[in-house]
């Protein structure tokens, strides 16, 4: 059975295959066409964190896929009352796919391990598949093509969303410049970044020019973990943690400024939500090489494609 975790199972080919059937089901649906392919399937959204994004965008996937989408808030479900094991085997009963957003990865490890349905990692603390696929597509487009994407430069701190794209990438063939103080220690995985760093195209470096330069995309992500706030409030167990890495990795900002001298030509990325201000500026979302929308949108795509992929049917 296929699942979709940390990529590490996924081949270059495999990724290729998902782009090109994303690209075909975008295609269809901009010249209108209906793409009914998963009539009477359910997709199950188990969500243990907040989101808009994935939400919203698998949701919306799976109706444009003729088929349907139950949000399951883990805060709102039996969860907190039994046993994981048992209420995941249960939740899976009703479902032909499980999107999962868990606060741990291992958890997303057991619900594929029982092999029931298919099981994506819908942003754990070490991997978001569903994210790097979705802007390998992006690139493509923007691109004319993935093999024209040469070079992506990643700015700010080593996390679960520069996992997946890290590795992505590099089984691609792109190469993958890393400007990072610090990685966020609950996303690391040594055999991720092992097999990652075997292709010979990542390279780690805080020199700004050496790392941006010919970069085709410039990626960042907030450098604070969803679990620091409540309410829109810093929490208070996480305000040093918070305060320290705001100075750490200030430098490193994705800004006009930092694109205008390093890298006029490439493309500015972020996954959203933004944290304008902190690891992306307001001139830098609004500079006339941003493409961030386009990779907002771009998750609908590539999802239906995953999702298509994981129950093995083709267009
Ligand atoms: N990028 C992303 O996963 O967005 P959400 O957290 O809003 O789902």
């Amino acid at each position: 059975m296929r699942h979709l975790i940390s990529l590490k199972r996924q081949s270059r080919e495999d990724i290729l295959t998902m782009l090109d059937m994303a690209q075909k089901i975008k295609e269809k649906r901009n010249a209108g066409e209906n793409t009914p392919y998963l009539r009477d399937k359910t997709l199950i959204m188990l969500f243990e964190k907040t989101s808009t994004r994935t939400r919203l965008s698998f949701e919306a996937g799976m109706t444009e896929l003729g088929g349907h989408a139950i949000f399951l808030d883990a805060r709102t479900s039996q969860f907190s009352l039994t046993d994981f094991g048992d209420e995941i085997r249960a939740v899976m009963r009703f479902g032909a796919v499980l999107m999962y957003r868990a606060k741990d990865s291992e958890n997303v490890k057991k619900a594929a391990s029982f092999n029931q349905i298919p099981v994506i990692d819908a942003c754990s603390e070490k991997y978001h598949p569903a994210q790097a696929l979705s802007d390998v597509l992006t690139m493509a487009e923007h691109s004319g093509g993935i093999d024209k994407v040469k070079k992506i430069t990643w700015l700010g701190i080593e996390n679960n969303v520069s996992n997946t794209l890290m590795l992505a990438c590099a089984k691609i063939g792109i190469e993958v410049a890393i400007v990072a103080p610090e990685a966020d220690a609950a996303s690391v995985d040594p055999a991720l970044r092992a097999q990652a760093e075997a292709t010979g195209l990542v390279r780690r470096t805080l020199n700004l020019a050496e790392a941006l330069k010919n970069a085709d995309y410039i990626h960042t992500d907030t450098w604070m973990n969803m679990e620091f706030f409540e309410n829109g409030r810093v929490k208070d167990e996480y305000k040093e943690e918070y305060e320290k890495r705001k100075e750490k990795f200030m430098p490193y900002q994705l800004n006009a400024d930092l694109v205008n001298i390093y890298a006029p030509k490439a493309k500015i990325m972020h996954c959203m939500p933004c944290h304008i201000g902190y690891e992306i500026s307001r001139d830098a979302v609004d500079h006339p090489n941003a493409i961030i929308f386009d990779q907002a949108e771009n998750r609908l795509h590539m999802q239906k494609a995953m999702i298509m992929w994981l129950l093995e049917k083709s267009i």
